[in-house]
């Protein structure tokens, strides 16, 4: 971005991550955060739902007319070919998905995802035409280490795609130590870490990377939310827990309300 160019105008986004939690009961969860939002004289951001691959066609058709977009959680790198169990991006998007979450800390710990994995997953949403939510964070021994924005600055290096925008591209900040455990870091830390973020996008995409909505995450509650959101350079929220119950989440999305 040239010197002196205002800052974009960025519509948040408050999103949910659901992880391997909900049967098709869940569903009215998704209704009931319909109903919400609609009395809602205006919401400010954009909200989105991520179930279990299970429930993105569901969900869809639930939340038909409303404000809520679907999303899947990961997808795999390929289009289609012998990977079982695995799901590609044009088939969450072809299951009424409009994002994919890529490159979560569970999936880094859990499934060994590199971040030359994660970001050929975002290449492969980009390709099927899903926005890609891209998650970085350090674990607690590296922010003790002082290594969380070299580590940051790495993942981001890593895993976003030459070609991302503002459009393609979402970047989740989410410490590890922060994911299901009650704890946040301060907003002045929070503060610290998303100006780290844009600039290293900036630096690298120009205008797009001053336009990209760079999500907090991590122990995100309706106690927190307003705090936390007004973080110069927070667009917006990456949630769990709370993201499973309507009332819960609407009380996040009121931050915008
Ligand atoms: P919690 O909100 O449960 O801490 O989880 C955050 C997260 O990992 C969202 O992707």
């Amino acid at each position: 971005m040239a010197a002196g160019k205002k800052a974009p105008r960025i519509t948040a986004l408050v999103a949910g991550n659901w992880k391997m939690n909900g049967l098709k009961a869940s569903r009215k969860e998704v209704s009931g955060l319909a109903r919400r939002l609609a009395k809602a004289e205006r919401v400010g951001c954009d909200v989105l739902v991520c179930p279990p691959a299970t429930l993105i066609s569901l969900l869809k058709e639930e939340a038909k007319g409303s404000k809520i977009a679907i999303g899947g959680q990961d997808c795999h790198a390929n289009a289609s070919g012998a990977h079982t169990g695995d799901i590609s991006a044009e088939m969450l998007k072809d299951a009424g998905a409009g994002f994919v979450i890529v490159g979560h800390s569970e999936r880094r710990a859990d499934h060994g995802e590199t971040d030359a994995t994660v970001r050929a997953k975002a290449e492969a949403a980009h390709r099927a035409g899903l926005v890609a939510i891209v998650c970085v964070g350090e674990t607690e021994q590296q922010r003790d280490a002082g290594e969380t924005l070299k580590v940051i600055g790495g993942q981001l290096a890593g895993s976003l795609t030459d070609a991302a925008t503002a459009k393609t591209t979402v970047v989740a900040y989410e410490p590890v130590w922060a994911i299901g455990t009650g704890r946040t870091p301060t907003a002045d830390d929070v503060a610290k870490v998303h100006a780290a973020i844009r600039e290293t996008l900036v630096g690298r995409f120009g205008e797009e990377g001053a336009a990209m909505r760079i999500l907090y995450g991590g122990s995100v509650k309706p106690s927190n939310a307003a705090e936390l959101m007004a973080v110069p350079n927070v667009n917006g929220a990456l949630v769990g827990g709370a993201s499973l119950k309507a009332e819960d989440f609407f009380g996040i999305i009121s931050a915008y309300i």
